[in-house]
């Protein structure tokens, strides 16, 4: 069945669905988004800070080794959460040339559900001959027994949301289908679930909120994973701490905004990540929050700068300028520098 047919008879059942089983759907179903399409890279639907330049996974790499020299010095697992192409981990593993013991103390482990990526990702890293590495769908914290240290790009916004609203009370957007139009369309209901009521208190002065169990879910599991036996997570991801007053849930087609009803399973949905609650979820799990900032505090702060003018020396004409142009789309407030947030917490 298509995705649309599958949703129709979804809706049959239930009379409507919310937002985020729409996107479950969409994403995440047979013949979902992530599970079929190859969907980074320029000439895809979008491109990821680690495919605009290879500074990026080369100055999170030099931040790792750090990390590593100072906090575990032993064997570890290093894990990347939905890694794409490959690109950012390749990055990663050129720069750890610098310290061979890092990079012999490196058990990999991707996590990857996109069967083509997986594919891509294995090419790739068989280019450069590493084979320390295994892949599976979801982290497995029984088979956890070293220090671990996880991070993530663009990984943490792909998980789906519900959406509410205030006007005196609270009410959720939810999806129907119009038979006669052949239509997809949205309506309110009122929230009448107590605890949920409790939960959007918080988002009281904004009047909207975007909630997702499923991300907060998945984050908690991070949390324990590195708790067990010590380690670090970086979630890097386009979001926010301070409450924003709009929906943030976006859908993109070969580069450009869409509409939720349109391309179904052929676009990419994502919503911005609500760090407070990743932060709060730290805290829960006992974690220490060792930095929140946004990428180009992070990355300058990790030698961003100094990177692009070795990679500049000696370059002229439009090798040299492409490589200022990259370096500017990832910290240029305007582009990538301030929406993209950095959260580094850690257990030791
Ligand atoms: C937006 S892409 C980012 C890719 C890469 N990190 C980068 O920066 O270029 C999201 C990645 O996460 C994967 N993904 C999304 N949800 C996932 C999940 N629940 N489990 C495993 N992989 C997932 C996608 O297939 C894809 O590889």
């Amino acid at each position: 069945m298509k995705i649309k047919e599958i949703i129709i008879s979804e809706i049959a059942k239930k009379g409507s669905i919310d937002v985020s089983q729409f996107m479950e759907f969409c994403l995440s179903g047979n013949n979902g988004y992530y599970i079929k399409n190859e969907v980074i890279g320029k000439k895809n639907d979008f491109i990821t800070a680690p495919e605009i330049s290879q500074m990026f996974g080369e100055v999170l790499g030099a931040f790792l080794i750090n990390f590593w020299n100072e906090n575990i010095n032993n064997e570890f697992n290093l894990i990347e959460l939905g890694p794409g192409t490959g690109t950012l981990i390749i990055d990663i593993l050129r720069t750890a040339n610098i310290n061979k013991n890092f990079l012999n103390a490196i058990n990999l482990t991707l996590i990857e559900k996109n069967e083509t990526l997986i594919i891509k990702q294995k090419n790739n890293l068989s280019n450069i001959n590493f084979q320390r590495v295994n892949w599976i769908k979801e982290l497995d914290i029984k088979k956890n027994n070293r220090p671990s240290i996880i991070y993530s790009n663009e990984f943490f916004d792909c998980f789906p949301i519900r959406q509410f609203y205030k006007k005196n009370k609270w009410y959720e957007k939810y999806i129907k289908y119009n038979e006669a139009k052949k239509i997809f369309n949205f309506i309110s209901e009122e929230v009448k679930n107590v605890d949920l009521l409790k939960n959007l208190e918080k988002f009281n002065h904004v009047k909207v909120a975007e909630i997702s169990d499923s991300r907060k879910k998945y984050f908690d599991l991070v949390c324990k994973y590195i708790k067990k036996n010590s380690g670090i997570c970086i979630t890097i991801d386009y979001g926010y701490k301070n409450l924003p007053n709009n929906f943030t849930l976006q859908t993109i087609y070969n580069h450009k905004k869409t509409h939720l009803f349109e391309n179904l399973g052929n676009q990419d949905i994502t919503a911005y990540v609500n760090f407070d609650d990743l932060i709060h979820i730290a805290y829960k799990n006992e974690l220490k929050i060792d930095l929140f900032c946004n990428q180009k505090d992070f990355l300058i702060g990790c030698g961003l700068k100094k990177r692009k003018e070795e990679l500049q020396k000696n370059k002229s004409g439009k090798t040299y300028k492409k490589i200022e142009l990259d370096y500017e789309r990832l910290i240029n407030k305007f582009q990538m520098g301030e929406i993209f947030k950095v959260l580094v917490i850690s257990c030791l």
